[in-house]
């Protein structure tokens, strides 16, 4: 049986694949454009895994190159959908070039997804959907708010275009996943995110500027009603919301699903204030950080994090590692990237 990941060589799903290799007897087929990746990432899932990984480079907006890769690999029995683009400050200066990537892309594999009968399908949302919250911790039956971004809102689109999809698609089911903060690397420090662009995400930012690439680190406001003023935020480990894809799929494969469509929240279930995270980073990495408070940044919410007794009870999904770790596995990784002058 293959599994289809798309942005297969991207942050998520290279980790995917190497749980999949691991923990299941699933091929993996993995499509992408490197659009905000490179090929080069399906040497250091070999190098892990010890295995090659099937690929495609296209563009799941084609929709002809992309039903051709269905066609040529009948036994596909489950998608699995990261590839999107995913930078919140960007989807506000170019709207149209996230609607058109996030929701075509997720057009096209459902069409697949029909016509080639393909049973089950993975959709990675976010936490970004429930936009400025009203309660904490947020559960999946939380209010959507207003979308803060056009990236939130593809992702909210993206929801409601699987729900009716499956609606009317009888045998076909599906889950779909809102991440809170996915940060970290591989355990052994071989795979992490290597993104085309500049950083804005709060851990790359720690671990590049702790190796010299950024001179130093901005924390967004201290002025926030938080234990010590700074935004609370739910970072995971990426290689356990790797793993929750893995039991999705699995939940789904085996017929266990109580919903055609189910959304489940992935987070620790615990807030953690930019402080807290930069003194892990310290603490674990042994550096001391450049950094100064500054302003806030514009669209910030002030706390989020999730209650997480959903995927417990669905997927028999916990988180494994703690935030000490995350910060290791980053700084392992950023300084893999150093050694190998990436
Ligand atoms: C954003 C997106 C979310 C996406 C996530 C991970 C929104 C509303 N949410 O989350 O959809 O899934 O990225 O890609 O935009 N910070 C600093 N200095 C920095 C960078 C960040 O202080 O240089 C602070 C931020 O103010 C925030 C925290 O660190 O409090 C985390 O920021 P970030 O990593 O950018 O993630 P989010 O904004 O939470």
């Amino acid at each position: 049986m293959k599994i289809l990941i798309t942005g297969g060589a991207g942050y998520i799903g290279s980790h995917t694949i190497i749980e999949i290799i691991q923990n299941t007897d699933w091929e993996v087929v993995s499509i992408d454009n490197y659009s905000n990746s490179s090929e080069g990432t399906y040497d250091r899932i070999k190098e892990i895994t010890g295995k090659e990984v099937q690929y495609y480079n296209i563009d799941l907006r084609d929709l002809s190159k992309t039903a051709k890769v269905f066609e040529d690999n009948p036994d596909i029995k489950g998608i699995i959908h990261f590839a999107a683009f995913k930078a919140v400050g960007e989807s506000v200066e170019k709207p149209l070039m996230y609607y058109d990537n996030n929701i075509n892309s997720l057009n096209n594999i459902l069409k697949c997804q029909a016509k080639f009968n393909v049973p089950s399908l993975i959709f990675s949302s976010s936490c970004s959907v429930y936009g400025n919250v009203e309660e904490l911790p947020v559960t999946e039956n939380s209010k959507l708010s207003k979308s803060e971004s056009p990236y939130a809102y593809t992702k909210q689109i993206g929801e409601v275009m699987v729900n009716d999809f499956i609606n009317v698609n009888k045998g076909l089911k599906a889950i779909s996943l809102r991440y809170f903060n996915p940060v970290g690397a591989h355990v052994t420090g071989l795979n992490g995110e290597l993104s085309n662009a500049a950083p804005n995400n709060l851990v790359p930012f720690i671990t590049q500027t702790a190796i010299g690439k950024l001179k130093q680190l901005t924390v967004f406001g201290d002025d926030y009603e938080t234990r010590d003023g700074t935004c609370i935020r739910d970072y995971v480990h990426v290689s356990d919301i790797a793993n929750a894809h893995v039991l999705a799929l699995g939940v789904l494969i085996d017929g266990n699903a109580k919903k055609e469509h189910d959304i489940i929240n992935l987070g620790t279930g615990n807030g953690v204030t930019v402080l807290e995270a930069i003194n892990a980073f310290e603490k674990v990495s042994g550096e001391q950080l450049n950094y100064h408070i500054g302003a806030r940044r514009e669209g910030d919410v002030e706390s989020i994090y999730a209650n997480n007794e959903k995927a417990k009870n669905i997927l028999n999904w916990t988180s494994e590692k703690n935030l000490d770790d995350m910060m290791l596995s980053a700084w392992k990784w950023e300084k893999y990237l150093k050694k190998n002058n990436f």
